[in-house]
């Protein structure tokens, strides 16, 4: 019904001024409102995508550009989805970057202790996935999350398989700086994303730089139905409602 309304009444660029492009900025201002409740954090902290492939997109080079003057070392695992190992991919390929994978055991499960032996002193970037999609495996992420907080490493997680299954009490249950989601994979509209950006945390995107707090530059996000063209490096398997 939400949806159905927002198809076609928020049709408004939500940057401009007229009336149509007003009405849309406030749908999608209490759609942020509302969903920061939920997640006890700061509406400046959520980030509206297309999905969870540009979620993902962004969080990972987002994150790993904006630190490359502190350095090119990152760390991920073996089973993450397209839109985040072929980020990483393309970091090492074209960026100069160095990315250490950490191994699972036979149940397809990351040790902390292996994250914690991989990191360096030039380790700006952390992504382990919160629920596998090939198999359902559950990762210890809120230990990863502490290892690098502890450390002051970014961390990021794809959760987009967690959201709708497994509970959340709050963001922060992940002890994550980043933290990618999207409406499809619980029943929602196709063409919604989100990504949680902890605040202050220094993301750069294609639009430049800009922190979660201040308003990035033309990245609004828009009720369901307007789907932005995401960086879609990976996901290739796309069944809607999967
Ligand atoms: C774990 C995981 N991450 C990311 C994605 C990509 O999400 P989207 O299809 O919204 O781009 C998927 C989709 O299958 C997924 O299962």
């Amino acid at each position: 019904m939400a949806v159905r309304e927002a198809e076609q009444t928020a049709f408004g660029n939500p940057s401009s001024i007229h009336a149509a492009g007003r009405h849309a900025r406030a749908l999608l201002d209490e759609s942020r409102e509302r969903l920061s409740v939920l997640w006890g954090c700061r509406p400046s902290e959520i980030i509206f995508t297309s999905g969870g492939t540009e979620a993902n997109n962004l969080a990972v080079f987002g994150a790993a550009r904006a630190r490359a003057d502190r350095g090119r070392h990152l760390i991920t695992s073996p089973i993450e989805h397209p839109s985040v190992r072929q980020a990483f991919e393309y970091l090492a390929a074209r960026e100069g970057y160095e990315v250490t994978i950490v191994r699972t055991d036979p149940l397809g499960v990351i040790d902390p202790g292996d994250v914690r032996r991989a990191l360096r002193s030039d380790t700006t970037l952390v992504s382990v996935m919160a629920a596998n999609n090939e198999v359902g495996t559950l990762q210890p992420i809120r230990d990863i999350g502490e290892l690098c907080r502890d450390h002051g490493v970014c961390f990021h997680t794809d959760a987009v398989q967690w959201f709708g299954k497994e509970p959340v009490a709050a963001i922060d249950d992940f002890a994550a700086d980043l933290v990618a989601g999207c409406a499809h994979k619980l029943g929602g509209p196709r063409g919604a994303g989100v990504l949680y950006a902890r605040s202050p945390l220094l993301l750069e995107s294609a639009a430049g730089w800009w922190q979660p707090g201040e308003r990035p530059p033309g990245r609004h996000g828009k009720p369901a139905g307007h789907c932005r063209p995401g960086c879609r490096l990976g996901a290739l398997h796309e069944t809607p409602g999967v």
